[in-house]
């Protein structure tokens, strides 16, 4: 992450919370309960959005967010367990988790599949996938737009990727995708507006 990324975030997403994101969140993750790993789960945007009984792990590598993420959690009066890793490598025994969180957070891993073959590694059998990740343009202007400023853009914007094909990532590393809903993200920057938000559920192997 960039040192400067942590303190600008929230503001940074503001206008696009409002205008749909929370509203994702909130639809998404109504039902999630039980253990939960939020991956890359920043200053806990998600954490309002949980169930109060679910017990939330918070994988997340920069200590700058992890601060904002505690004093957030404290503002709830949520219990939430804090762990500095990446995702890539998560410090967890297989099969411990009922569901996964990763909302906008594989645009910004280095291997988004080895993420997502760790995420598939701690949930249980049954367990799920919910995701939300702004992702490359099926329109190939916007996608041609994105290709030319993602050099620029990922530097700045804490090593986020606007060109990454999320969804084929999440099959290719074995889940099977119930559920995909495409949409603007509205009032984003607009290379960052493609979007996909769902559910998947790892495949036996
Ligand atoms: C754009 S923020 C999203 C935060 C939050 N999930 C949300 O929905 O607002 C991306 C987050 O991923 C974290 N991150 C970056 N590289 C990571 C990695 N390899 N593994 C896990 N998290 C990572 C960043 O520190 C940052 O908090």
């Amino acid at each position: 992450m960039s040192w400067w990324f942590a303190p600008f975030y929230d503001g940074f997403m503001r206008k696009s919370e409002e205008a749909c994101v929370r509203e994702w969140r909130r639809a998404l993750l109504a039902d999630v309960g039980g253990d939960v790993l939020d991956l890359g789960a920043g200053t806990g945007a998600n954490l309002p959005f949980l169930s109060r009984d679910a017990r939330v792990v918070a994988a997340e590598p920069d200590p700058a967010m992890s601060k904002q993420l505690r004093l957030r959690a404290r503002e709830l009066n949520l219990s939430v367990d804090v762990v500095t890793t990446d995702a890539e490598a998560l410090p967890f025994a297989s099969e411990s988790f009922d569901t996964v969180v990763s909302t906008l957070v594989l645009c910004t891993v280095r291997d988004p599949e080895r993420a997502l073959a760790e995420a598939k590694r701690v949930l249980r059998p049954g367990g799920r996938l919910v995701f939300l990740e702004h992702v490359a343009a099926e329109d190939p202007g916007r996608y041609r737009l994105q290709r030319w400023l993602e050099p620029v853009w990922t530097p700045l914007a804490g090593g986020c990727h606007v060109t990454r094909r999320t969804h084929e990532s999440i099959e290719r590393a074995g889940f099977t995708i119930e559920s995909l809903q495409r949409e603007s993200m509205r009032k984003a920057v607009p290379i960052v507006r493609p979007s996909i938000r769902g559910v998947a559920r790892p495949r036996s192997s």
